[in-house]
């Protein structure tokens, strides 16, 4: 008998969610194409769809923004804890902690589509004010809640970095966040699955989602792509950096390669022209030139292979663009994601849901006589 290694080719479920084609480099959420989404929606109204199934009526969007908003006010005990956390801790750990600690209060919490839907516009408002507080506690500020504005991507950006954003910086946010969004099921959204599949609450499903996308096989590449064209330093010295690290260390490239797209990520592609144009410090311009070059050679390298750059070879260039540190990254990638998982949660309930529980195929030894350690 087989075992699939890391699961690959295995469905988990049916989805009306997000659709890849990885060999023509195309991803739609329902159905629509996500440059078309990136282009004319904002984050409220492609969250909405992603939920409900459909894009708002006016009416509709202003009802969901005012429940994300209900969501900007955190419980003061959040705030503590986020407080108490070491300043240099990373801000996803912080995020995860936050939302561990927000599912005390939800033991009692029994499933329903009503109640799924009321919860996770709430929970998408607390993600915001939780990873802003975040980046205000690593940069010694006050904790605040989020103050309601035009847009999400506005009021997050405004509380997180401490100041007014320009328009420019609240669409390269408003965009990451679409684009982050929802991927169908990499690991974070299966251990997501997972746990809400034993009906544990939203809160820790998605605390369970969070530890998934850490690693730097997931979301954390966004965070070693960006040191790996800061420590190369410069586009003349990615050849020897590429032959030394690459070719003879056989080191793996970091934002490279995706289990499902057998070409370029379509999303890489947004978020290489979104950093070309909000990209305005020498420092930042030298990575990007950097990282254009190491694309070149990558894949000279590795497109007979079929591994392209993915999302996460350029996003961290544009966040920093926008004014993040680079260990806020994976937060970032996970407030975006927080409305693709309560989405698959959400959808998964109204299913007919079943424990997900998989087997493991026995390769120890065979049945042995117990001789009792103390007679050893
Ligand atoms: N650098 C060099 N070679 C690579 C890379 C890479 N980044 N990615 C894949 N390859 C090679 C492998 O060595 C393997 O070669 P082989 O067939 O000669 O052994 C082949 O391509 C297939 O790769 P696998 O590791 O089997 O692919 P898998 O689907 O298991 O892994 C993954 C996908 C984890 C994304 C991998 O490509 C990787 O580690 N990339 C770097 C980390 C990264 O950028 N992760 C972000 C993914 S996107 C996201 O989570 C948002």
């Amino acid at each position: 008998m087989d075992i699939s290694s890391g699961l690959e080719d295995v469905y988990i479920k049916h989805t009306g969610l997000t659709s890849i084609d990885g060999e023509k480099g195309i991803l739609r959420y329902r159905g629509y194409n996500i440059n078309d989404l990136v282009e004319h929606s904002t984050f409220e109204e492609v969250a909405y769809l992603m939920l409900y199934g459909e894009l708002p009526t006016s009416e509709q969007l202003r009802t969901f923004k005012n429940s994300v908003e209900k969501g900007y006010l955190l419980p003061d005990y959040v705030k503590q804890i986020i407080s108490s956390m070491p300043r240099e801790a990373e801000a996803l750990s912080v995020y995860m902690t936050a939302f561990a600690a927000m599912s005390a209060s939800e033991s009692n919490f029994k499933w329903s589509p009503q109640t799924d839907k009321a919860k996770a516009a709430e929970i998408i408002g607390h993600a915001a004010s939780v990873v802003a507080n975040a980046n205000r506690h690593s940069m010694g500020l006050q904790l605040r809640d989020l103050a309601p504005s035009d847009s999400y991507a506005r009021s997050f950006l405004e509380a997180a970095l401490d100041r007014k954003a320009e328009q420019g910086e609240v669409r390269v946010m408003d965009r990451a966040l679409i684009l982050y969004l929802d991927h169908e099921v990499p690991a974070s959204t299966t251990a997501a699955l997972v746990a809400c599949s034993t009906l544990s609450d939203m809160y820790s499903s998605i605390a369970a989602a969070i530890a998934a996308l850490k690693g730097p096989l997931h979301g954390g590449a966004a965070e070693s792509a960006y040191t790996q064209f800061a420590r190369i330093g410069s586009p003349e010295k990615v050849d020897a950096w590429f032959n030394e690290n690459i070719v003879e260390k056989k080191q793996k490239l970091m934002g490279f390669g995706h289990r499902v797209y057998k070409t370029y990520d379509p999303r890489m592609k947004i978020f290489k022209k979104m950093a070309t144009d909000i990209v305005k410090r020498d420092e930042d311009r030298n990575i990007l030139l950097t990282a254009e070059k190491l694309e070149e050679r990558g894949v000279e390298q590795f497109g007979a292979k079929h591994v392209y750059p993915n999302t996460d070879y350029y996003s961290g260039i544009a966040y920093r663009a926008v004014g993040f540190p680079v260990n806020m990254f994976t937060a970032l990638f996970a407030l975006s994601r927080t409305t693709g998982w309560v989405a698959h949660i959400s959808e998964y309930n109204e299913s007919e849901p079943r424990i997900m529980r998989p087997r493991a195929l026995y390769k120890g030894p065979g049945p042995r006589d117990l001789a009792p350690v103390s007679h050893h």
